[in-house]
């Protein structure tokens, strides 16, 4: 078994009186897909902003690479590699492929961005993960469909040499060619090594790509499992009821409170 790239343990987070992470372990491993499930209001966006530094944590431990690190802030996220595509994709609708690409990150001094430089980078990027659909770099991203802006999102996440990408229900607005693109997509990033976290409501999708199921119940994490050693079913009821026969919480309706 391989040592996790990403290894967090005994997270807990509230936000005021509300406890909404309870004692979360998650481990993520390179070249490997895990699915985080788990109803609405579960935790799953939250855990995944307490790893990319958008929140504070009020407790736990991270690991990265088997080192224990500390990430205050988004910055230290990213100087380790590690890069969050939202659930509220954040590109701006008026800049071309390029531009969102390199925003904030741009490359060439203040007076003379490296305009050929970004756009070559962008472009094998998209190349580097077999994105044929996006006909120029130069487009808007307003111009662009919704798995096309989903797969702009998710290139600049692996622009910058990224180790772990975590990814917040990327189809959940997509059709199912554009969901067939991201999953592709989604896979191939694993296939180059990347530890890549994917949060779904979609057990086909989840089933299909994930080579682990981590499964969140009201803030704990009820199993974490390989997907081929579980059914449809099973994970069904891990998610809805914190437990299916004998995997998951002793007792789930001590979670409730
Ligand atoms: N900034 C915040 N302030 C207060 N409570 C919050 C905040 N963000 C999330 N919560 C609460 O934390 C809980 C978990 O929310 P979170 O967004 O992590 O769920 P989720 O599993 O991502 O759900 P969904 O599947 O609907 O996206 C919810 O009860 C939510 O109301
Ligand atoms: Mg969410």
């Amino acid at each position: 078994m391989t040592e996790p790239i990403l290894d967090i343990t005994g997270l807990n987070k509230s936000f005021g009186p509300v406890h909404v992470l309870h004692d979360v372990d998650f481990a993520v491993r390179a070249g490997e897909v895990t699915a985080l499930v788990g109803d609405n209001g579960a935790g799953k966006s939250t855990l995944v902003k307490c790893v990319a530094g958008i929140y504070g944590t009020d407790s736990g431990r991270v690991r990265f690479r088997g080192e224990e690190v500390h990430i205050r802030g988004p910055k230290d996220a990213a100087d380790l590699g590690i890069e969050v595509v939202y659930q509220d994709l954040a590109l701006a609708d008026n800049l071309d492929i390029v531009q969102n690409m390199f925003l904030g990150r741009e490359r060439g001094s203040a007076w003379l961005l490296d305009e050929a430089n970004m756009e070559q980078a962008a472009r094998e990027t998209l190349a580097s993960l077999s994105v044929r659909t996006v006909k120029s770099v130069r487009t808007p991203v307003s111009a662009l469909s919704g798995g096309q802006r989903q797969t702009v999102a998710i290139a600049k996440s692996v622009l910058w040499d990224s180790k772990v990408v975590l990814l917040d229900e990327p189809t959940a607005a997509l059709g199912v060619a554009q969901t067939r693109q991201v999953l592709d997509l989604v896979r191939r990033l694993a296939e180059q090594g990347l530890g890549v976290v994917l949060i779904s409501h979609n057990m086909a999708d989840v089933f299909e790509v994930a080579d682990r199921i981590a499964v969140l119940y009201l803030g704990r994490m009820a199993a974490e499992v390989h997907t081929k050693d579980v059914t449809h079913g099973q994970v069904v009821e891990l998610i809805t009821a914190g437990r299916s026969g004998d995997i998951g919480l002793a007792r789930p309706e001590n979670a409730v409170l």
